[in-house]
C-alpha cells in the first residue's frame, strides 16, 4: 500500500479517477460543514456521492455501517466504485469496515484530515466497529488502496485533537525511533511523514498482527480500557488521551517487569504534563476498567498480554502481567493525570 504526501497526494487523486466509475466520499457532519465545496469537488468531472454520518467516536457502530452499505446500494455500487473516506481515525475505521464488507468487499482510500489518522489510523488497513460499548470489537483488516495525506487539513483541527493525535505520535519514541522523544505540542508537524513511514513498515511487515505488529499496540490496552469506561460519560476520553494514560501504565510495567530504567517514567510524566491538556478522570472505578481489560481482544487464555519495553526502540511483546500489578498501574495514573 502506498501513502502519499503534499502535492503527490492530489496528483494521486486525479490518477484514481481512471481506474473507477462511481465515487462515493463518507465524512462526518463537522467535516462537512468546513469541506463541503472540497468534497464537490474532489474527482474532477465525476458526480460524487456524499455519506456524511455524526461526528465523534460514538458513530463507530452499526447502525450507521447499515447507513452506508445503504447509500451504496441505493447508488448502485458495485466493482468499479470507490470509497474515499475523508476524515479522522472514526472514519477511517468505519468507512474501511463497510467498503470491504459491502458485496464483499469494494476499493477504498483513506483521506485522513486528523493528526492521529494521518499518523496511525488511517493506514493499516484495521476496521471496525464499536459494539456494545466495547472498542472495534467487530471488525476485520483490509487495506486501503492508499492513503493520501494532506496536512492542510490540520489548519481547522482544534487544540485537544491535535493533542489527541501528539499522544499517539509519542507512542514511536518508545517502540521505534527515540528521535520522536524531541516531540512537543510545536514541532509535530515535522515527524508527521516518519511516523506515517514507520506505521506503514510495521505493517507490511506483519500485515495480520501475529507478531512484529502487536508492538503499535503500546498503551493501548489500558488506554482501550479507559477510553470504553468514560466512553459515555461527559468527561469522555478521546482516543489519544485514553492511550496517553496507557502509555504511562505501559512504562510503569515496564519499570516493574522488563528493567526499564524509571528515569523514563519521570521524563514521559513531564512530557504529558508539558504537552498534553489536563484530564477530568473524576470518579472512576478501577473494577471497572479492569473488566474492560478483560475482554482485550489480545488475551490469552483470559490473560491480558501487554506490549512493554526494556528500552525506547525495545519493545517486548506478549508479556503476561498480573491483575494486581494493572489495577495499581491504573490507580496510580488516574491520581497523577486528574485535574
Ligand atoms: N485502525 C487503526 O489502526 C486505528 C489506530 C488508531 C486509532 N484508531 C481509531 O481512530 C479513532 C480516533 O480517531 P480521531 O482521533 O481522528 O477521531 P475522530 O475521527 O473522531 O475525529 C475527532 C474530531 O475531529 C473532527 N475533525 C476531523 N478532521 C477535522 C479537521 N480537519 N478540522 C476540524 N475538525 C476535524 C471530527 O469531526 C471529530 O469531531 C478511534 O475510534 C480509534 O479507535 C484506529
Amino acid at each position: 500500500m502506498n501513502i502519499f504526501f503534499g502535492e503527490d497526494a492530489s496528483a494521486q487523486l486525479l490518477m484514481l479517477t481512471n481506474n473507477y466509475d462511481k465515487f462515493f466520499v463518507l465524512t462526518d457532519e463537522n467535516i462537512y460543514k468546513l469541506y463541503s465545496s472540497l468534497i464537490a469537488s474532489l474527482v474532477p468531472e465525476k458526480e460524487v456521492v456524499k455519506i456524511v454520518i455524526p461526528a465523534g467516536e460514538d458513530s463507530k457502530n452499526i447502525e450507521n455501517v447499515m447507513l452506508i452499505w445503504t447509500k451504496l446500494l441505493e447508488s448502485k455500487a458495485g466493482r468499479d466504485s470507490l470509497l474515499i473516506n475523508l476524515g479522522g481515525g472514526t472514519i477511517s475505521d468505519i468507512g474501511g469496515f463497510a467498503a470491504s464488507t459491502y458485496k464483499r468487499g469494494i476499493d477504498f482510500i483513506n483521506v485522513p484530515t486528523t493528526l492521529l489518522a494521518m499518523i496511525d489510523a488511517a493506514i493499516g488497513g484495521k476496521n471496525g466497529i464499536n459494539f456494545n460499548n466495547y472498542k472495534n470489537q467487530i471488525g476485520l483488516f483490509s487495506e486501503p488502496k492508499c492513503v493520501i495525506i494532506n496536512k492542510h487539513f490540520l489548519k481547522t483541527l482544534n487544540e485537544r485533537d491535535v493533542k489527541s493525535g501528539l499522544a499517539e505520535m509519542m507512542k514511536y519514541a518508545f517502540i521505534a525511533d527515540a528521535s520522536f522523544l524531541d516531540l512537543d505540542s510545536d514541532n509535530y508537524l515535522d515527524f508527521i511523514e516518519k511516523a506515517a513511514t514507520i506505521k506503514e513498515d510495521v505493517v507490511s511487515l506483519d500485515m495480520n498482527e501475529s507478531g512484529l505488529r502487536k508492538m503499535l499496540n503500546f498503551g493501548h490496552t489500558v488506554g482501550h480500557a479507559l477510553e470504553s469506561y468514560y466512553l459515555d460519560k461527559e468527561n469522555y476520553l478521546t482516543h489519544g488521551e485514553a492511550v496517553a494514560l496507557g502509555i504511562y501504565s505501559a512504562l510503569y510495567l515496564s519499570v516493574k517487569y522488563c528493567g526499564l530504567d524509571e528515569k523514563w517514567l519521570f521524563f514521559y510524566e513531564m512530557w504529558f504534563k508539558g504537552n498534553l491538556n489536563v484530564l477530568n478522570l473524576n470518579d472512576f472505578d478501577v473494577d471497572s476498567i479492569y473488566e474492560y481489560i478483560s475482554h482485550d481482544k489480545k488475551n490469552k487464555g483470559g490473560k491480558p498480554q501487554f506490549v512493554l519495553i526494556s528500552a525506547p526502540e525495545k519493545p517486548q511483546i506478549d508479556i503476561e502481567v498480573c491483575i494486581e500489578d494493572i489495577k495499581e498501574s491504573i490507580s496510580i495514573l488516574l491520581n497523577k493525570f486528574s485535574e
